[in-house]
């Protein structure tokens, strides 16, 4: 019985099958990937330990290779695996990425499963931008995450009003173009826009408390049926827990969150100039998110029957 040999796409297949929520814990600074492993075990949660591009460049998380050598040499692949977040084709500053490098060398890393963010692109190339990964990840045997819709926030500068944003479903993943996307992109899971928004990266926003996102339902329905995919929620800090307990049962089966732990961590580092006090306190936040909000405690046990 265990997790070991099964691999990211089995796990997250049995995870929408089963409604089971999975967090994937972004890595902002590097001391993170070890409270984010003990906990998650101690938990016996099953989870992702993710880097995403953002990470790296604009936090303390150095590189992806520092991430992945730190994450093999602690890891417990009974309840983790590691998992390349955010690569986008068009960054939130508006810059060209060298997506296939990066993408290419976390392979290499041994990165379990790669995410492609092409969601600034038009469809059409966002669907050829996710299908290049899909060539490259496919044939070893790593699962492919994608993002259609604009889950908004990583940009620096003001956001609409928030009720404004979720009332207009500006933004919001259309269920048309998803189905379309999932049947040429061969993207194995979907990243959506339904209400849920990042939280704030830029050096003005980035300590900022974040709006309690909400979830439009109905929306996420359509969704569902329009793609038969495992889906996945983008900035997973602050959304209501009711929300994310009904969007299990409509297919959500990965949440990030970032924002939340992250803080938790610079906060902790700052008032006590302490990594181990920090370390502590991202483990702390994230028994009461596992715990309490997404009630996924023992889910490892639930994924390996
Ligand atoms: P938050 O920072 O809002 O939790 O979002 C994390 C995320 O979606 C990383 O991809």
């Amino acid at each position: 019985m265990g997790l070991f040999e099964l691999s990211a796409a089995e796990l997250l297949r049995r995870a929408a099958d089963r409604q089971v929520l999975v967090p994937a814990f972004n890595v902002a600074h590097l001391p993170m990937v070890e409270p984010i492993i003990a906990t998650v075990a101690e938990l016996k949660t099953y989870a992702l330990v993710e880097v995403a591009r953002p990470d790296v460049e604009k936090f303390g998380a150095r590189s992806f290779a520092a991430v992945a050598e730190e994450y093999q040499r602690l890891a417990d692949r009974g309840v983790t695996r590691l998992h390349l977040d955010h690569v986008p084709v068009i960054d939130e500053d508006g810059q060209e990425v060298d997506w296939r490098r990066l993408v290419g060398e976390a392979l290499e890393l041994g990165y379990d499963s790669v995410m492609i963010d092409g969601s600034r692109l038009p469809l059409e190339a966002n669907i050829a931008a996710t299908r290049a990964v899909a060539e490259m990840a496919h044939p070893l045997g790593r699962p492919v995450e994608a993002e259609l819709g604009a889950v908004l926030g990583h940009e620096a500068g003001p956001l609409p009003p928030y009720e404004e944003l979720f009332a207009s479903g500006k933004g919001f993943t259309d269920p048309t173009q998803a189905r379309r996307f999932v049947e040429e992109s061969g993207c194995d899971w979907l990243s959506v826009a339904v209400g849920n928004i990042h939280g704030a990266i830029s050096a003005a926003g980035r300590d900022q408390a974040k709006v309690q996102a909400r979830l439009n339902l109905e929306h996420l329905r359509l969704l569902r049926a329009a793609t038969g995919v495992p889906m996945v929620l983008h900035g997973g800090s602050g959304i209501q827990a009711e929300y994310l307990r009904a969007a299990t049962s409509e297919g959500i089966a990965k949440i990030n969150v970032g924002t939340e732990i992250r803080q938790a961590y610079e906060r902790t580092l700052a008032e006590t100039d302490d990594v181990a006090r920090a370390q502590a306190a991202v483990a702390d936040s994230m028994r009461s998110l596992i715990v309490e909000t997404y009630r996924m405690e023992g889910s490892a046990e639930r994924l390996a029957e």
